[in-house]
């Protein structure tokens, strides 16, 4: 389970990462945004530096930005970097360039994306990232069409006998949650669901073991 701390309350940072943390997240995820890949800005590497100080879990960061090769390398404490596969850049590269920093490295898919777009890359990843919003904002509506894409991922990895984790962003609640993980996903990505939860503990138990 991967709190997504767009959705906490940045005047208390520190706080809320405890509390989730304590709550029973496993990751931390963090969005980056540029306001040019998607049409909202939210913060950078010293979001992602501040979080890392406060907690001794993954930090799983998200970047929904041009030009990731140039600006992975920023984002000191990042255990887990993703990119998007509809980067304008070398895709292939700049999932090398990540493995070679020391870190793992996700690739994501945004909904209108089809599979095939991925599959070129599958080889040389430890994580697909199945957008199940259009990526930008936290607090939108699951969109049921983008399951279809964890079942051709998880085939894929029969067929291929590779393995690389599947995780879903968006809109993530236990229904939702409940959908992806019987269909092969194994990371949830919540925001909304986990850091406005009256008991985040209970909404995090609910992601894990979806009822
Ligand atoms: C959306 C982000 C998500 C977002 C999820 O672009 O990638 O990680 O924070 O937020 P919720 O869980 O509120 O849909
Ligand atoms: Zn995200």
């Amino acid at each position: 389970m991967a709190a997504s701390v767009l959705a906490s309350d940045f005047t208390n940072i520190a706080g809320e990462v405890r509390r989730i943390e304590a709550a029973g997240a496993d990751w931390f995820h963090l969005d980056i945004m540029d306001g040019h890949f998607v049409d909202n800005i939210s913060f950078g590497p010293a979001m992602v530096a501040a979080v890392k100080k406060c907690t001794a879990l993954p930090v799983d960061v998200h970047l929904m930005i041009e030009r990731p090769e140039h600006y992975f390398g920023r984002f000191q404490g990042a255990d887990n970097i993703t990119i998007h596969v509809e980067i304008a850049g070398d895709v292939a590269g700049t999932l090398r360039a990540i493995r070679a920093s020391g870190r793992t490295a996700g690739l994501a898919l945004s909904p209108d994306t089809p599979f095939e777009k991925v599959e070129p890359f599958l080889g040389g990843i430890d994580l697909l990232l199945v957008m199940t919003v259009r990526p930008g904002f936290g607090g939108q509506k699951f969109m049921p069409e983008t399951l279809e894409k964890i079942t051709a991922a998880a085939e894929w990895q029969r067929r291929h006998s590779r393995e690389f984790l599947i995780e879903v962003d968006g809109g993530i609640n236990t229904e939702t949650a409940a959908l992806a993980a019987g269909l092969g996903a194994s990371v949830m990505v919540a925001g909304t669901s986990v850091f406005a939860a009256p008991d985040a503990a209970e909404a995090i138990r609910s992601l894990r073991v979806p009822s």
